[in-house]
């Protein structure tokens, strides 16, 4: 089932993915161009009708249910995690959706914390329950947009565009290139001789410490300082020239992100050609630049991201989201048909090595390009 025309009145389950970013980090509140994909890994959403007004939200892990009531305005609360539901409800309240009382049970296979937008996709699969219920849907970007103005109000987190475009736009065998500035989408297919691999640092990152929100800063006062509305309009040699005009951080904030903005097409023609050596290399130049200029890595995510180039089979390696620990992707061989297994072996390779440099038995997994949400009914 896709875009619902009439409300739906029976039990139905919505579903809606994580995400990886290949490359583009910290580039889409500054204008820039993003290269993420939706994975295999969800977050999902049973829903059941009630015949009042009310949302009754339970989640595995925590019984004890969270009720909203639909009729009035709906407040964020504390630091809960139903603020992702609250603000995305809230949305759709203040844009003339009357949203019919539902039960909902909320499970995941997609880990939290770990910088795969599990907020993003909580609140793309919350949209999604909205939409199925009132029989209406917003535009998909619309709907992405709305998502990222709950996690801005309610969670108090100002991300940029590219998590819920990502959730919203996922596309089975592509990786997303989201032009941040236009929001135009080119979808670029990933050649099915090559799986995502992705690895937890075992490091908990939130954005939510203002670390994230201070490089944003950080990044508008180099804007502001060179002159223009944001580091988009900057050019590697226009940056080469401003050099005396910044102060050592602006400087160094501003060459990560005219570079990263740089590396996203550069990738994605280097995907197009099958270029794998200069894939790996944009990745590491990613990571490295991330970690020096950026600094929003941390010792372990650099520890994976060493230990990958000795690893065979690893093509690139570099932190993914907005890091401060979480994960690291890395694109590995799967080779042909008959070496079944290959990738996975990679995979183990990486663990193996980081569990033994660091002591961290790290969490792992093997994805394709998934598709957006979905809804089952049930
Ligand atoms: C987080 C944010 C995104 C983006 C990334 C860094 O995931 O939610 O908007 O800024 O960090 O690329």
């Amino acid at each position: 089932m896709s875009s619902p025309s009439e409300p739906v009145t029976v039990s139905f389950a919505a579903s809606a993915p994580g995400r990886v970013n290949l490359i583009g980090e910290h580039t889409d509140y500054n204008d820039g161009f993003v290269l993420p994909m939706a994975i295999e890994r969800h977050v999902t959403i049973r829903v059941r009708p009630r015949g009042d007004r009310l949302a009754v939200l339970r989640t595995q892990r925590d019984r004890r249910p969270v009720t909203i009531d639909l009729t009035a305005t709906i407040h964020p609360v504390g630091r809960s995690w139903s603020n992702y539901v609250r603000g995305v409800i809230e949305g759709y309240r203040r844009i003339g959706f009357a949203i019919p009382g539902f039960d909902a049970e909320i499970s995941a296979t997609l880990p939290a914390g770990a910088g795969l937008s599990s907020s993003a996709a909580i609140e793309v699969a919350m949209a999604t329950v909205v939409e199925t219920l009132c029989g209406r849907s917003l535009p998909r970007a619309e709907k992405a947009l709305l998502c990222q103005q709950a996690e801005h109000e309610y969670a108090g987190v100002p991300c940029g565009i590219m998590d819920q475009f990502a959730v919203c736009f996922g596309q089975a065998g592509h990786a997303l290139c989201l032009d941040c500035r236009s929001r135009e989408i080119e979808p670029v297919p990933i050649d099915d001789t090559v799986r995502v691999l992705v690895i937890d640092s075992g490091v908990k990152h939130s954005l939510a410490d203002g670390e994230y929100a201070k490089r944003r800063r950080e990044c508008a006062e180099a804007a502001r300082l060179l002159g223009v509305s944001s580091l988009r309009d900057v050019t590697p040699a226009d940056l080469s020239r401003a050099v005396p005009a910044l102060p050592a951080t602006e400087l160094a904030r501003a060459r990560h992100v005219v570079g990263e903005i740089a590396r996203v097409p550069a990738f994605v023609r280097a995907l197009s050609a099958a270029d794998w050596n200069a894939i790996g290399a944009l990745m590491g130049e990613s990571h490295r630049s991330l970690s020096t200029d950026y600094a929003v890595s941390c010792a372990e995510l650099d520890l994976l991201v060493e230990l990958s180039g000795r690893i065979p089979g690893i093509i690139g390696c570099r932190m993914t989201g907005g890091g401060f620990g979480g994960c690291a992707v890395a694109l590995v061989e799967a080779g042909r048909a008959e070496e079944t297994g290959r990738a996975e072996e990679t995979g183990r390779a990486l663990h193996d090595a980081y569990r033994a440099a660091s002591g961290i038995d790290a969490a792992w997994f093997l994805t394709a390009a998934a598709s957006g949400p979905t809804v089952v009914v049930e």
